[in-house]
């Protein structure tokens, strides 16, 4: 019996802890530590997808704390992830204009929220803390539960993404109270770097994972079999698909995207996400700009969909327009693994994933002309096209394998919690 076959087989008890069933063999669970991992979020992002095969990997030692419902309790539970949500609106709702005007009234929320963190991290030998807000709510606690904080960084610590008030409390919290840091990229590690004057070589890198297997389901490399899958999909079966997954928001570019459709007469463009942290008025607007440019019939909005691969598999190719630098980027990593032909917005964590012209191709963030001369010469090349779809197959699940990653990640959250 392999590990997590064992790991699975261990029972949960009261607080957290594991007992062994008596054929544990030489398994050893004492020497597995149990962790809390909290996120702030009930959204399904990328930093959730990330958690999410952790949190499988350690069922039976950890739970997961959310500090709001959504669809990404109900994913845990279903793969069989102990969850409690501890939501406390005023302090969900916190952004960053409320920070600025209304600080002090949000200050009981906040404390509240910091001691029922607390009292959940003391029942575990580790804090594992997945987004900003869980880092900063997690390690202002840590005098209240004296545990080990290891954070898992998503984010490029820019201005583009966040306050000052956020950097400069990130800033001191990193430095001085978190214990390890783990970073989603080399692109991420090195603004918390610069930021916090952390040494780069203290902050491990450990990209994501993909499971490659849905896609590997999926059948739609011969003709016929795409456009039974776009039918299926409600897609055009004969169009030229270009596929833009991610959530609706300003900087993941959508509407780059939709400029360069209209430079692209015969070529349709398939949106697949919806806007999750509170864009709407950015979608609402994407639906006005395509009608505002002429391509109304040309344009998809698919909204959020569960079935990545399929959708993936259907297109002729995937576009990534992130207009500021993308800390990683899971949707360009699945889409080469779905081995399509991608074209990414060369900044930031994709250029850990793309080399332009060998399993891919890359174009400037936001220059409209450099992605329609990217996408044209897909379409003039076929050859060119299918050999980058299948470079990009190769080197994806090679650099970013789920066994990898969840293998890589258990250990930093094994060492950070001696
Ligand atoms: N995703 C999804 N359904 C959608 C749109 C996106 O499941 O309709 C997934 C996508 O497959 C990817 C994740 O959401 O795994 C987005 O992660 P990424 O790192 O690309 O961007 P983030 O949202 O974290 O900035
Ligand atoms: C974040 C980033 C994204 C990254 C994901 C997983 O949400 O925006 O680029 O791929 O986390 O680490």
């Amino acid at each position: 019996m392999n590990a997590p076959d064992l790991i699975r087989r261990l029972q949960p008890t009261e607080g957290g802890a594991t007992a062994l069933p008596a054929d544990a063999g030489v398994y050893d669970a004492s020497q597995t530590p149990t962790v809390l991992f909290l996120d702030q979020t009930g959204q399904l992002g990328g930093a959730e997808f990330a958690l999410l095969p952790l949190a499988e990997a350690c069922t039976t030692r950890s739970e997961v704390v959310l500090l709001a419902d959504g669809p990404f309790r109900t994913r845990l539970e279903e793969h069989g992830v102990r969850v409690k949500v501890l939501s406390d609106a005023r302090v969900s709702n916190l952004d960053r204009e409320a920070v600025r005007l209304n600080l002090l009234s949000a200050v009981p929320g906040i404390l509240r929220q910091i001691r029922a963190i607390a009292r959940e991290a003391r029942r575990f030998d580790v804090l594992f803390v997945n987004t900003q807000k869980a880092m900063v709510l997690g390690a202002l606690g840590k005098p209240l539960h004296r545990r080990p904080v290891i954070w898992f960084l998503h984010d490029i610590m820019s201005r583009a993404h966040f306050g000052r008030v956020q950097l400069m409390v990130v800033k001191w919290l990193s430095r001085y109270v978190v214990d390890q840091v783990v970073a989603n990229s080399r692109a991420s590690a090195e603004t918390l770097s610069a930021l916090a004057g952390i040494p780069l070589e203290r902050i491990p890198v450990i990209p994501n994972g993909i499971d490659a297997a849905g896609f590997h389901k999926i059948d739609a490399d011969a003709a016929d079999d795409r456009a039974a899958l776009r039918r299926r999909l409600g897609l055009p079966e004969n169009a030229y698909l270009a596929g833009l997954f991610g959530r609706l928001a300003p900087w993941k570019g959508q509407h780059i995207a939709l400029q360069a459709l209209a430079k692209l007469p015969d070529m349709h463009l398939v949106l697949v996400g919806a806007p999750l942290f509170g864009e709407r008025a950015y979608a609402d607007g994407l639906r006005l700009q395509a009608e505002e440019l002429g391509v109304t019939g040309r344009v998809h909005f698919a909204g959020f969909r569960d079935d990545m691969p399929a959708w993936m598999k259907a297109m002729d190719m995937v576009l990534h327009t992130s207009i500021d630098p993308e800390p990683l980027g899971r949707v360009v990593i699945e889409g080469m693994i779905a081995e399509r032909p991608v074209v990414a917005a060369a900044a930031g964590g994709v250029l850990e994933i793309v080399r332009d012209g060998h399993n891919g191709l890359l174009a400037k963030p936001g220059d409209v002309d450099g992605i329609v001369k990217a996408i044209d010469t897909l379409r003039l090349h076929p050859d060119m096209a299918h050999r980058l779809a299948r470079q990009g197959a190769i080197d994806a699940q090679r650099d970013f394998s789920l066994e990898a990653y969840v293998s890589r990640m258990t250990q930093a959250i094994a060492r950070a919690a001696r």
